[in-house]
């Protein structure tokens, strides 16, 4: 099966525009030859339009890591698709468990940020999993189901091609205590198992399903290796040049 190989770097809120620029540097001086996976980094609103900028001459995608849902208006403090559009960006994570868990975004309004980036025409990168509490009572599988029944399985198969989907544990995030291999195997099928069944057979085949949660240059291998699992989503260790590249080079 040919899926897209994906390594996405969430720089989340570190890095100012000077630290930016400076692992911009570092990022283009060590990416020597063209990695064979897609890249792509996804920095802080105010470091978006320097750093689409300073890597338009790269392979490198870059990402926003949030929008809002509404297309402009009375919002203080949001971004909307247009915006982040109009500089050159056209993906987008949505999802993410910060964004979740600190910032009280739901599957119902993700489901409408999800809708607003496919209808500007924006690649999705849906970030989703479950918290340890779930997989201790052994909720995990039903409440991963959950979350992408509301928020994705509305959409219709032709916009799939413009999902990316990202299963993050939430304890595996920053804790530097990853999912086994196994454990992410074993959930990127049980997820392609539900793309099958709700949304058809060819969306669940081409769709790449990146792992996210303390991936690092010791465990990507193993992780990448398993066959399930088309990439990873790397925070901590994306803010280092050269971890990231070797984590890109893991496949
Ligand atoms: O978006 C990235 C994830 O939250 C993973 O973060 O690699 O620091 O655990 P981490």
């Amino acid at each position: 099966i040919m899926r897209d190989h994906i390594v996405a770097g969430n720089w989340k809120m570190n890095n100012d525009l000077a630290e930016t620029q400076e692992l911009l540097g570092k990022l283009k001086l060590q990416m020597v030859k063209e990695p064979e996976a897609t890249v792509m980094v996804a920095p802080s609103f105010t470091n978006l339009y320097p750093t689409f900028q300073s890597l338009k001459d790269t392979p490198v995608i870059v990402a926003a890591q949030n929008m809002h849902e509404s297309e402009k208006g009375a919002f203080t403090g949001e971004v909307s698709a247009s915006m982040l559009k109009s500089i050159g960006v056209t993906t987008v994570i949505i999802g993410h468990s910060e964004r979740r868990a600190l910032f009280n975004e739901t599957n119902d309004i993700l489901a409408k940020k999800v809708q607003a980036a496919i209808e500007n025409d924006m690649t999705v990168i849906f970030c989703f999993g479950e918290e340890l509490e779930d997989r201790k009572s052994e909720k995990h599988f039903n409440l991963v189901e959950k979350q992408l029944k509301e928020s994705l399985f509305q959409l219709p198969q032709s916009v799939w091609k413009n999902i990316i989907l990202a299963y993050e544990p939430v304890w595996a995030i920053g804790t530097g205590e990853t999912a086994s291999p196994e454990q992410a195997q074993e959930m990127h099928k049980h997820v392609r198992e539900l793309l099958n069944k709700n949304v058809g057979k060819e969306v669940a085949e081409a769709t790449s399903i990146l792992y996210g949660g303390s991936v690092k240059p010791n465990n990507a291998k193993e992780i990448f290796a398993k066959e399930d699992v088309d990439g990873g989503l790397i925070g901590g260790a994306s803010l280092n040049a050269v971890d990231f590249l070797e984590i890109v080079n893991s496949f």
